[in-house]
């Protein structure tokens, strides 16, 4: 994981590098440190947050218009001051910042110590600043070909910046497995960073590295990018999209918060100009060349990790039950080790909203060394899943920063949904006038996600009963048993309370030995087929003595006599539930994480996007 920020130009550069690490921290944030580059090369950097970083320079000399800057993800090495980035090499003439692991890092190390090179962290990252300056002095070369040299040694991924005070004009950049954006402003400035956050304020004109990729950025020169095959490339200037407003809190307390009440704009967001009710219209544009593959696939393979897991789950009964092509939902850290059985027949959809998740990006390339056809639904454009994927479809959910996702999930449920849709359609496996209904409740979705989401008071009401619980059950059947899973992860991720989810009707198989007075048990028990099934299992719970709080639909009797505390959502087509049974469970997370005072943006351990095994 890890956030990278970087800059050269004609301004302060530390002001620049201490708020791009201010945005990138949903990356990491076990220590934080920046180098500047005036006459000499100082480094300065803290174990914790970027906050502390900010405070211990401030009677430091962070002057200069040169500079480089990491919030850390700890994983070779614990997380220290003496493991922070940027790490000089021996001669602390060189600094770099790297995101990524050096997986040959231990034998180049080795090799090192053989020639004299001594290490003051035990990171892989401090083993590559050393074999630069090494290449450096054995072959009298340039920065840039020392990196190009090293690098070529190398075995892992890499987001990587380096800075040396020999060179005070330039800046080296490199990119393999890990995310890296080069922002260009006027007067001839350079940004580098892990994702665009940190430099949409300064400039739209980007260029979003490829794998094995080296930037040369010099003062007062073009940016120049070669391969590591030392080819020359011409850089692809796109423009931004997104604009400040959504990087900001918008007067929420949280992001995460701003992103729940989001919901109804990004679904609308990624709905719109794809589905046109009155029109019979669902057609994703990006996918459109690919829509045949997919109504013959022998089957679909969904591969993804935790939320976006959740959502392909919803996504495999989405698809068997409206276009009836079989589908088999995978995580991408376990497909990428099996031998899994794919032919070119088959479609892959992978699932991401960073588009940077290791596993889910290993899994493609396996699908794709296999034949088949690989489709991506990612949130951020550009990302790596967008771009090895063949095509794809983008979530338009905006910049998600609290780690947990919230808005994304719905997204991804909404454009699954429109591809199962159309897919449907296509294959005319439900009667035209059942597609049109199921189109113009898809249209309603929006406002119904706003009425949940001005129902506030229940939510709040059992965070207060429920906070100091130990122990949470999450169920549900059919499309709310993702729901249930998703709703546990919720909490379990930023209120540090253990809960499990489960489809419902297991519960008599294992978890209904936990259910005593003190075992809160969250249903999603809305009105289905299986909805007298699930009041059943309701009633086991309360036989035991649980506490029952139940996601219902409005106007339930039936459950609101059994439960604790019912939490009502509007009536809509048992598909579409995920949409909106999902919301009131990832405010009563949020609301018990605050109340146990927990860092809700930045729950302990985590990283928005996991771009490491
Ligand atoms: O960026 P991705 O969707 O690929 O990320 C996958 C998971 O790491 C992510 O969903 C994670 O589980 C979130 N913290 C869930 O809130």
């Amino acid at each position: 994981m890890c956030g990278i920020v970087a800059y050269l130009g004609s301004k302060d550069a530390y002001p620049i590098l201490i708020n791009g690490l201010y945005k990138l921290e949903y990356r990491g944030y076990d220590s934080a440190g920046v180098a500047i580059l005036d006459k000499e090369l100082s480094v300065y950097k803290t174990k914790g947050k970027v906050s502390k970083l900010d405070q211990f320079v401030e009677d430091k000399n962070t002057g200069g218009s040169i500079g480089i800057a990491h919030t850390r993800w700890a994983t070779h090495g614990e997380p220290n001051t003496e493991n922070a980035h940027p790490h000089y090499s021996m001669n602390k003439k060189i600094a770099i910042i790297h995101n990524g692991i050096i997986e040959n890092y231990a034998t180049l190390k080795e090799e090192l110590k053989g020639r004299g090179y001594t290490f003051n962290s035990e990171t892989d990252t401090e083993v590559l600043a050393n074999l630069i300056e090494d290449v450096m002095h054995n072959e009298s070369c340039s920065l840039q070909e020392a990196v190009l040299i090293a690098l070529n040694q190398v075995v892992g991924a890499y987001a990587l910046v380096v800075i040396s005070e020999g060179e005070p004009d330039s800046l080296i950049a490199a990119r393999k497995g890990s995310p890296m954006v080069i922002g260009i402003g006027g007067d001839d400035d350079f940004f580098i960073a892990s994702d665009a956050t940190p430099i949409i304020e300064y400039t739209k004109n980007v260029v979003y590295m490829n794998d094995e990729e080296i930037a040369i950025l010099k003062k007062g020169e073009p940016l120049k990018i070669k391969t590591i095959a030392n080819k020359d490339k011409t850089p692809y200037v796109q423009e931004l999209e997104f604009n400040l407003n959504a990087l900001e809190k918008g007067g929420f307390e949280h992001f995460m918060l701003k992103e729940i009440y989001e919901q109804p704009t990004s679904i609308r967001d990624s709905l719109r100009g794809r589905l046109r009710a009155k029109e019979g219209v669902v057609s994703l544009g990006g996918i459109v060349d690919y829509e045949q593959k997919i109504v013959h696939a022998n089957k679909i393979i969904m591969i993804a990790c935790g939320t976006s897991w959740h959502a392909c789950l919803v996504g495999e009964y989405l698809f068997e039950d409206l276009a009836r092509i079989p589908v088999e939902v995978e995580y991408a850290s376990e497909f990428r080790y099996r031998n899994p059985i794919i032919t070119e027949n088959d479609v892959v959809i992978a699932v991401s909203q960073s588009g940077e998740t290791a596993d889910t990006l290993a899994a493609i390339e396996l699908a794709k060394e296999k034949g088949a056809t690989v489709l991506g639904v990612c949130n951020v454009v550009g990302s790596s899943i967008s771009r090895a994927t063949h095509a794809g479809s983008y979530t338009h959910a905006g910049p998600e920063i609290g780690v947990a996702s919230t808005k994304a999930f719905t997204a991804q449920v909404t454009v699954l949904t429109m591809m199962a849709l159309r897919m449907a359609q296509l294959k005319g496996t439900i009667p035209t006038s059942r597609f049109m209904q199921l189109l113009h409740e898809m249209e309603a979705i929006p406002d119904k996600v706003e009425a949940v989401l001005n129902d506030d008071g229940v939510a709040k009401q059992i965070a207060e009963k429920y906070q100091q619980a130990t122990n949470f059950l999450y169920l549900g059947r059919g499309y709310n048993f993702p729901v249930a899973l998703e709703g546990a992860l919720k909490l379990k991720e930023i209120s540090y309370i253990h809960a499990e989810g489960y489809p419902a009707a297991e519960m008599k198989h294992g978890p209904i030995a936990l259910i005593d007075k003190d075992m809160p048990v969250v249903f999603i028990a809305t009105n289905n087929v299986i909805y007298e099934k699930v009041v059943s299992n309701i009633q086991e719970v309360k036989a035991r003595n649980g506490n029952v709080i139940a996601i219902v639909t409005q106007g339930d009797k039936v459950v609101r006599g059994l439960a604790d505390y019912v939490i009502e959502i509007p009536a809509t087509e048992d598909m579409f539930v995920p949409l909106l049974a999902s919301i009131p469970l990832q405010k009563l997370a949020y609301y018990i994480a605050v109340m146990r005072g927990c860092n809700v943006d930045q729950p302990r351990n985590l990283a928005k996007s996991v771009t490491v095994e």
